[in-house]
């Protein structure tokens, strides 16, 4: 009788507590009021970084943001779009935030604020299995693939290499496949990613370029920014930036 008098007071005890949880949580959400939700603009043809799970966009970056809008408070969401315009339409306001792998340079800080940087990526030059391109001083008169919009595109033109470029990472690299170009230029962990055994494929050793990513916003969200600097700098130095990309099975490599 007494085990059973225990019990009920247990249980009395534990919904009361339950109800006053609850009270707790609806008074502080009557005060702060619904989440906000940070409308992210993304190309999910980039692995590691974002790519496609049937519709469900995955990835080093996808987990990044989960991490720094539970610090912050916030809901996300994402719109796919190409790269492309995924920058465009974090220039003109259209996307809170754009998050594709995004290389920090001083022409894109024109018209967009970055976080600070939570990776050191790098180009690399992807050719076919028995090219005779061995470096980048090979790709003279050369032609190469890159995705529209890219650091890549930029570089390869800058350095008066022939462009094809294309809206989706996918045709670049098929463009190299089906011989349409001699090379396809491409940051470092999505070539690793995405060429395969079989391809007929090999990536070149040379590093043509060493590239921050961070995440871009439009601007008039300083406020926001430094938030997620905030965040984001807890999540390195405790490491957990670091621990999304070992469990993606890759080297992080920390910006200084
Ligand atoms: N890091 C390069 C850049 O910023 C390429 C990024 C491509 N990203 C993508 N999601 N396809 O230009």
């Amino acid at each position: 009788m007494k085990k059973i008098i225990a019990l009920l007071l247990a249980v009395v005890c534990a919904s009361v507590c339950f109800a006053g949880c609850d009270k707790a949580s609806d008074e502080s959400s009557a005060t702060s009021g619904e989440k906000e939700t940070l409308t992210i603009a993304t190309s999910p043809d980039f692995p590691p970084f974002e790519s496609l799970e049937g519709e469900e966009v995955v990835g080093i970056e996808v987990e990044l943001v989960k991490l720094i809008c539970a610090d912050i408070g916030m809901d996300y969401e994402f719109v796919q779009i190409d790269f492309d315009s995924v920058l465009l339409g974090v220039q003109s306001g259209k996307y809170t935030c754009g998050m594709s792998g995004i290389t920090v340079n001083d022409d894109r800080k024109e018209n967009m604020l970055f976080t600070d940087p939570y990776y050191i990526a790098a180009q690399v030059i992807v050719v076919k299995e028995d090219s005779t391109i061995a470096s980048k001083a090979d790709l003279e008169g050369k032609t190469v693939s890159v995705q529209t919009g890219t650091t890549a595109e930029e570089g390869c033109g800058d350095a008066g290499i022939a462009v094809e470029a294309f809206a989706q990472n996918a045709d670049a690299k098929a463009a190299l496949t089906t011989g349409k170009v001699d090379a396809w230029v491409v940051d470092n962990l999505t070539a690793i990613q995405m060429v395969v055994e079989g391809d007929g494929l090999k990536i070149l050793e040379e590093n043509l370029t060493e590239e921050p990513y961070a995440l871009a916003f439009a601007k008039g969200n300083e406020e926001l920014v430094e938030k997620i600097n905030a965040s984001l700098k807890t999540l390195i130095d405790n490491g957990s930036v670091e621990k999304i990309f070992t469990d993606f099975g890759e080297t992080y490599v920390k910006p200084e």
